[in-house]
Order: structure tokens, then C-alpha cells, then sequence
């Protein structure tokens, strides 16, 4: 409820019966004007609801005359019962109507570029985004707003009464290009010298433990150059923290309180704790994801043992190199058409599969390119493991475990999305299946850098009992890592660290091979400060924007971000990023090349 710090006496959406007869001064936009016989009603809008005004035209008629929607005035008036015939059930201040006296016009609305109404919806993003200033008056998005505060309000109380001080940390940080692109941001006082944008500030939170702060957390913005998608934004902001003298066991209660007090207090929901624990491996086969949506089944099996020895060459050789055969069972989707096939085969290409094999299961015969190749035992071995059915759909992935995995990952979510089409699956918004994710492998093949990398950021502590294993066989070690995961997205992830110089050093040096000198330039201060009495911490950061987004049930976290940026990474409204002039650049030690 809005404080009246200004002249107005109520806002728009406070006044009730008991008020009748009250004189009062309402401040707002004109969401609704319509005239009938002889009296001119308007709904009067502002933040916290909707009023209904009338307006006699004899004595307001020149008012009337100027006034269109969304125009901003302020009525003078008395609060009067609506006859009964008129009562509006389904808005709080239904049962009454302010007669007004006097109107002040602050100011004029111009035609509007797209209506403010639920055809908005209708309205392409792009325009949307220009409007931005009208968009967000629009009931939708106040409320994401409002929700988005009302969590940060929720988080901060949460984290100060566990004893984490909240601290601002720099934006303006140094280049370390392992992780995402970064932005390079000029200085004039150093010419040819650049900061990067914090791409997270970890190392800046790793540093305040090493400061004895002890328990931390800030709103972070966080800037990442990456390729956008509907979760992600160049600029966007972690519930950031970071804490000493913890391990893995004390962040997962530390967070599912943080998450159960969220929901119970934002959306009134009671989220069960603690969250199931599942490992990278076991995600991986089960749902072909590291952040797998667990609203449905569908869970991918393994079959390599069956075709071993099988007359498809495709299947036995990937078995005999090591790969794995793992299939995908789809009930009652024998009926598959051949757009659906079509769009599945597209995808797993687009993914660099071979190709995906698939077998219909009818009563009277198994419909399948590859039924030719198969022994009877390789059916009975299939209809035993995989239990199936008359109208079964399967389908196969031979590959490397990883992409044989993340393939028919990807298919089984597409498949989701076919069987929701049908309607022959629901998946509810509000069925929130959190998890953690754990024992991550410590490092991962890039095949860009043709080379190891650490998973999650080569600060991530190795499980203790394979730190020997650092030494033989490193791509056996899981990192103390984890992910929070709801519904198909990541949500956040974090680590316990290392906090032991010669540790980090060896990891840096020896494992991700960063060269030596390379290693002192980028990282030496902060092995300088781990041999200064660093304690043992951890942490982790929550995504706020996919957080709000999955709480206000849409998909895209441009909708809860004020002033998001288009997929193109620009702000439509104030048309940025722009050129800028020669001198500016000059300034800086600059020179534009001219653009491709
Ligand atoms: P990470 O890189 O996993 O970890 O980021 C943490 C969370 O931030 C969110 N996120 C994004 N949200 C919107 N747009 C983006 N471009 C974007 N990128 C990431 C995700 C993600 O889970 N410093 C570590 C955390 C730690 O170890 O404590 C870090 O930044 O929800
Ligand atoms: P082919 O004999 O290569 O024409 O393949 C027969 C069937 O197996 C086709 O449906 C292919 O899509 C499929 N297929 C080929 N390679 C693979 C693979 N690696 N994994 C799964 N299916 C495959």
C-alpha cells in the first residue's frame, strides 16, 4: 500500500463502502472512459488499484472534452454507494463511486502506439520493449515487479537473520577470459588498459572471506556477453554469497530454508525440504540433462548390453569403441507422424547425431527401419528391459556416453512438448520439482580449446577423497560442486573452494594448464592471499531474474527485468548500444575500425 506522501488522499484501490460520503483527492491514469446517458465514467488507475469516477458534463463538459486514456489527472470528489444494479463484484472498490467535483489535467495522453489493455499481448516484443514506460503500466508486469521486490525484501531479511552482511562489491573488475566473453570497459586514466565488467564477483567474495567477513551476500549484477536466450541477459543479477567454515552439508539446508521461506511468503506455496539429490551421472542417464525437468517421466534407459553382438553395425560398433545404446520409451506414440519424426531427426542432427533409430511397437509388427537387423533375442531383451507395450514409441541413441545422453535429452524434451500439444501430458507451472545436482566431474572436454576446463571455476574444491586421483587419473575427480535446479533450469550453483595456495596453484598450473606467468598475472594476488590465514569457504549464486520468472510462472526473464535487452543485446527504448563521436574515443585511446 502507497504511503500518502502527496496531496492525494486515498489511492485508487483503497476506498470501500464504509467510506461513503468522505470527500477525497485521487491522483492517476485514465484506464477506461465511457459515456452513459449523460454521465461520463471513468476507472481511474494507479499502482495499487482502480476507481470509478463520475462526471457530470454540465458542469465538467470543456474537462470531458480534452480527456483520453491514459491521460493523468487528479479528481476532486465525494464517495458515493453505486446503485445496486451497478456493483462491481470483481473489483475491491466495486461498491462504490467517487462523484467528482473538480478535475485537475496534469497531463495529456497522445494516441497511444498498441493498447495498455490484454490485447497488448498480441503486441510484438519489439514494440513493447521501445514503450517500455507503457508496457510496465500494465497490470501483468506491475505485479512481476512488485513480486520481484517483495522477493529481494524476503532474501535480505532471510540472509540477515542467518548472519550474512550484505556487501557491495566492484563492476569494474580485471579481464579473466576463461569463463564467458566479458565486456571490456576503457580507462582514460590508463590509456591502452581495460577493466572487464564482473562477469560474477567470486573472486571479489572469495576475498572478503579471506577478510574474515565471514558470512557475505549482495544483489549482484552480473554482465556476460554470451548469445542470448529467453533465460539469459547480458546484464542480469545473483543472489550472491559466500560463507567460512561451511561444507557441502550446511548450503543445501541454508538454501532449501531460503527457498521454502520464498515461495511460503510470495506465493503462500509450502515447498517440501529437503530437495532429492541426484549426481551428474545419474541425471545424465536418467534425463539426458544436467538441469533435467522432472515434471514427467520419460526417463532414458541403457540398452548397450543387449547389442553387443548385433547384426546393426551401427549399434555394435559403438559398443565395441566404448559408446552406449540408450533409449527412449514413449507410451501410446506408436502413432508418431511423419512432420513429428521429421522435426525429432532434425533436432538430434542439429546436434551432430548420426541418426535416431526408432522402432513402433504394434501388436501385429514392429515398424522400423532397423526391425531387419534385429536377432529375436535383441527384441525379447528390448520388450523385457524397456517393459514395452502395444503402441509404444522407442527410440535409440548410439554415441559416446555424454552425447549419446545429452541427445536423446534433448529429444525427450521435445517429445514433452508434442505430447502436451496432443493433450496427452499436462506440465504445470506451479509443480515446482527442485533438485540439487552434485558430484560434478572437476573438469570438462571443450572441444573449441581442445582441451580440459574446469566444470564449474577452476576455484572449485576437489572431493577430498579424490584428491589423489588429481595426480593419475584427473578427469575421475568430482568437483565439490552443485547445482540448484527447477524445472528444466538451472537456478543457481556454487562450490565449496579451495583455500590452500599450493592446491590452487597446482589446479591452475598443472590441470587446466594455465601457463605460469599467465597464472601470476591473473590469479597471483589471490594466491598471495591464501597464504595469508585464508579460511575454508564456500558458496553459492542464485540466478534472481530465473527466480522471479519461474515464481511469476512465465518462461522468458525478460518479462521480470524493468529494462530488459532484445535477443540482439539492445535496449530498444533508448536505442542502445549507439556510436559514439571521435573525440570520445579519442579520449579514451580509442579508434573505431569501420564495421563489416
Ligand atoms: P554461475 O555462472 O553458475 O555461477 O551463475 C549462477 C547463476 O546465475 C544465473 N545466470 C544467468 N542469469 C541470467 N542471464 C545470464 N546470462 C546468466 N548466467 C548465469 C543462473 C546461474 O545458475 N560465481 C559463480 C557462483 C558460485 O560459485 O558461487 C557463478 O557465477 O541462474
Ligand atoms: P542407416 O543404416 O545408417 O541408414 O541407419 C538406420 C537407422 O538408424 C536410421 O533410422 C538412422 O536414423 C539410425 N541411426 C544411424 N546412426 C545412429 C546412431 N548413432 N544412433 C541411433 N540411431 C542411428
Amino acid at each position: 500500500m502507497v504511503r500518502e506522501l502527496n496531496k492525494r488522499t486515498h489511492h485508487c484501490g483503497a476506498l470501500r463502502k464504509s467510506d461513503q460520503g468522505q470527500s477525497v483527492l485521487l491522483i492517476g491514469w485514465i484506464q477506461h472512459i465511457r459515456d452513459h446517458g449523460g454521465l461520463c465514467f471513468i476507472d481511474l488507475r494507479d499502482r495499487e488499484g482502480i476507481t470509478q469516477l463520475v462526471l457530470n458534463p454540465q458542469q465538467l463538459s470543456s474537462v470531458i472534452d480534452q480527456l483520453k486514456p491514459e491521460s493523468v489527472i487528479e479528481a476532486h470528489g465525494t464517495v458515493a454507494l453505486r446503485p445496486q444494479d451497478t456493483i462491481n463484484k470483481n473489483l475491491p472498490t466495486g461498491e462504490i463511486e467517487v462523484n467528482v467535483s473538480e478535475v485537475i489535467i496534469h497531463n495529456i495522453c497522445q494516441t497511444l502506439p498498441f493498447p495498455l489493455d490484454e490485447k497488448a499481448q498480441n503486441v510484438s516484443e519489439d514494440t513493447r520493449l521501445t514503450y517500455r514506460y507503457l508496457d510496465l503500466r500494465r497490470s501483468v508486469n506491475q505485479k512481476r515487479l512488485q513480486l520481484r521486490h517483495r522477493a529481494a525484501h524476503v532474501i535480505r531479511n532471510y540472509l540477515d537473520q542467518n548472519g550474512f552482511l550484505e556487501v557491495e562489491l566492484p563492476v569494474l573488475f580485471k579481464s579473466t577470459p576463461e569463463g564467458a566473453r566479458e565486456f571490456l570497459v576503457p580507462s582514460r586514466l590508463n590509456p591502452g588498459q581495460c577493466y572487464a565488467l564482473t562477469q560474477s564477483p567470486q573472486q571479489y567474495k572469495q576475498m572478503l572471506m579471506v577478510a574474515g567477513i565471514e558470512r557475505y551476500f549482495s544483489f549482484a549484477k552480473c554482465f556476460r556477453d554470451e548469445d542470448l536466450r529467453a533465460d539469459r541477459q547480458p546484464e542480469f543479477t545473483q543472489i550472491d554469497l559466500e560463507a567460512s567454515f561451511i561444507d557441502r552439508e550446511d548450503v543445501y539446508p541454508l538454501m532449501e530454508g531460503l527457498i521454502h521461506t520464498l515461495w511460503k511468503n510470495c506465493l503462500d506455496v509450502d515447498i517440501p525440504i529437503p530437495f532429492p539429490r541426484l549426481s551428474f551421472q545419474d541425471v545424465m542417464n536418467r534425463y539426458g540433462s544436467d538441469k533435467p525437468d522432472r515434471r514427467f517421466g520419460l526417463e532414458i534407459q541403457d540398452v548397450s548390453e543387449l547389442f553387443k553382438n548385433s547384426n546393426f553395425n551401427v549399434f555394435a560398433k559403438t559398443v565395441q569403441n566404448s559408446g552406449v545404446i540408450k533409449a527412449l520409451k514413449v507410451e501410446n506414440f506408436a502413432d508418431m507422424t511423419a512432420g513429428e519424426l521429421k522435426e525429432l531427426e532434425e533436432s538430434a542432427k542439429q546436434m551432430g547425431a548420426q541418426g535416431l533409430a526408432f522402432i513402433k511397437v504394434t501388436q501385429q509388427e514392429w515398424k522400423s527401419p532397423i526391425v531387419k537387423f534385429l536377432s529375436d533375442d535383441e527384441k525379447q531383451g528390448l520388450t523385457q528391459t524397456l517393459q514395452l507395450h502395444d503402441n509404444d514409441c522407442v527410440f535409440f541413441m548410439a554415441d559416446k556416453w555424454e552425447q549419446a545422453c545429452t541427445v536423446l535429452g534433448k529429444i525427450r524434451l521435445e517429445i514433452s512438448k508434442i505430447l502436451v500439444k496432443r493433450g496427452s501430458l499436462s506440465i504445470s507451472d506451479t509443480d515446482y520439482q527442485f533438485l540439487w545436482v552434485v558430484d560434478f566431474p572437476l573438469l570438462t572436454y571443450d572441444p573449441e580449446q581442445a582441451k580440459f576446463v574446469a566444470t564449474h571455476h577452476p576455484f572449485t574444491a576437489p572431493v577430498k577423497e579424490d584428491i589423489p586421483l588429481l595426480k593419475t587419473d584427473p578427469y575421475k575427480v568430482r568437483g565439490q560442486h552443485y547445482d540448484l535446479v527447477l524445472n528444466g533450469i538451472e537456478l543457481g550453483g556454487g562450490s565449496i573452494r579451495i583455500h590452500n595456495p599450493e592446491l590452487q596453484r597446482f589446479i591452475f598450473e598443472q590441470i587446466i594448464k594455465i601457463p605460469a606467468d599467465k597464472v601470476q598475472d591473473r590469479f597471483g594476488y589471490m594466491l598471495k592471499a591464501f597464504s595469508f590465514g585464508a579460511p575454508p569457504h564456500g558458496g553459492i549464486a542464485l540466478g534472481f531474474d530465473r527466480l522471479v520468472a519461474l515464481m511469476s510462472g512465465t518462461h522468458s526473464i525478460r518479462d521480470v527485468i524493468a529494462f530488459p535487452k532484445t535477443q540482439k543485446g539492445q535496449d530498444l527504448m533508448s536505442n542502445s548500444p549507439s556510436t559514439v563521436d571521435a573525440q570520445q574515443l579519442r579520449t579514451l585511446g580509442l579508434k573505431a575500425l569501420p564495421t563489416t
